[in-house]
């Protein structure tokens, strides 16, 4: 590790809550990492603190005007019982491209992970060993300029907390299921020029709305349509979207309005190695409509950090209800499963230079 940063250990570590009963985000670790950045010093005063409130005055940037950004990551542990990390470098680079377009500072990508790494270390304990768990890790920054005023702020606050969370498709690791989807056809998550590339927290802020009515119809998350023509398919809730059809697996580009994916990125990668057609283009309802009415629709999935792949076995569209699959688990999402959570635990041999050992 290039960088090292000093640690202040906990004196009352907390008790670890039962790995096999996790609830998403709620059982935060012992410790986070703390960075601070000013137009005068850049980033300065790494550390590694107990974890704990932030106190902010009330005029703090970020609660009136939100220039913010997260990522979200995690490190696994092997049956072996080591702890690695996948991919770590694509989310320092997608924070840098997150911070350019909201005028926050870059971090240099090897600071960024050798950060995460230390933090891990010294809270690996806290990586659960059972299949299917993980330990979550939040790299977010805001500002914490204290000022009212529309500007670009001039200091940063850079924080890391982690979470140990439960198996997403229960005690069987391997046994995928199938979710219901709602297409939005009314709001819009993101529109071209805006930040639907960025991982800012406006983004999901104004998602929310649009998933009370995917709740509403019984359905798990959303699917978004593109902005202009309500037309083009574009990502589901905090994953990316793919449709299998006639054998060939599409997904939208990454023109602006979607969130880059690692997942994503690993999918198509995996894909192409394995000789499979991808097509990173626009596909409209019509057409998905079309390939579901004469047979050649295959499959639907989603990909991201939470459960890496989901498949899709029912897309709740205007007045349509369509099950795809019979509303089961599709070969191929069933292999890209096996595959990439296999890579990130150990299970499968790393040929792709994706691991990143911590411990
Ligand atoms: C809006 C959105 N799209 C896609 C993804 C999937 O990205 P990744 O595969 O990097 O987790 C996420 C999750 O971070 C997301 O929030």
């Amino acid at each position: 590790m290039t960088y090292k940063f000093p640690v202040f250990k906990t004196e009352n570590p907390k008790a670890k809550p039962d790995f096999s009963k996790l609830a998403f985000g709620r059982n935060f670790t012992d410790h986070m990492f703390t960075m601070s950045w000013s137009k005068e010093e850049g980033w300065h005063d790494g550390k590694i603190v107990p974890y704990g409130p932030l106190s902010l005055d009330p005029a703090t940037a970020v609660l009136h005007y939100a220039q913010e950004m997260f990522e979200g990551m995690k490190a696994y542990r092997t049956a072996e019982g080591q702890v690695q990390l996948f991919r770590p470098d694509m989310n320092a680079k997608r924070t840098n491209k997150t911070n350019d377009r909201m005028c926050m500072p870059n971090i240099d990508e090897e600071m960024y992970v050798d950060a995460i790494k230390q933090l891990v270390e010294v809270d690996q304990d806290w990586v659960p060993n059972i299949p299917g768990t993980s330990l979550y890790i939040r790299p977010f920054m805001f500002a914490d300029e204290v000022a009212i005023g529309v500007h670009p702020a001039n200091h940063f606050k850079f924080v890391v907390i982690m979470c140990p969370v439960g198996a997403y498709y229960g005690s069987d690791a391997r046994k995928l299921k199938a979710t219901s989807i709602f297409v939005e056809d009314e709001y819009v998550r993101a529109v071209p020029g805006g930040t639907g590339f960025a991982k800012v927290g406006g983004n999901y802020a104004a998602s929310l709305k649009s998933f009370e009515k995917a709740s509403a119809h019984g359905c798990d998350q959303t699917l978004w349509l593109d902005a202009i023509e309500r037309k083009y398919v574009e990502e589901i809730g905090t994953s990316n979207a793919f449709f299998v059809i006639n054998g060939t697996v599409i997904t939208a580009p990454l023109h602006g309005t979607i969130l880059p994916g690692i997942t994503r990125d690993s999918v198509l990668t995996l894909l192409r190695k394995w000789g499979i057609p991808t097509e990173e283009r626009k596909l409209s309802m019509d057409e998905l409509f079309e390939a579901a009415k004469d047979g050649s629709l295959d499959e639907v999935f989603a990909t991201g950090t939470a459960a890496v792949i989901s498949p899709v076995g029912r897309l709740v569209y205007k007045e349509h209800d369509l099950i795809i699959k019979d509303g089961g688990v599709g070969e191929l999402a069933q292999k890209l499963y096996d595959n990439i959570y296999g890579l990130q635990t150990g299970a499968v041999a790393d040929d792709m230079g994706w691991i990143v050992k911590v411990c």
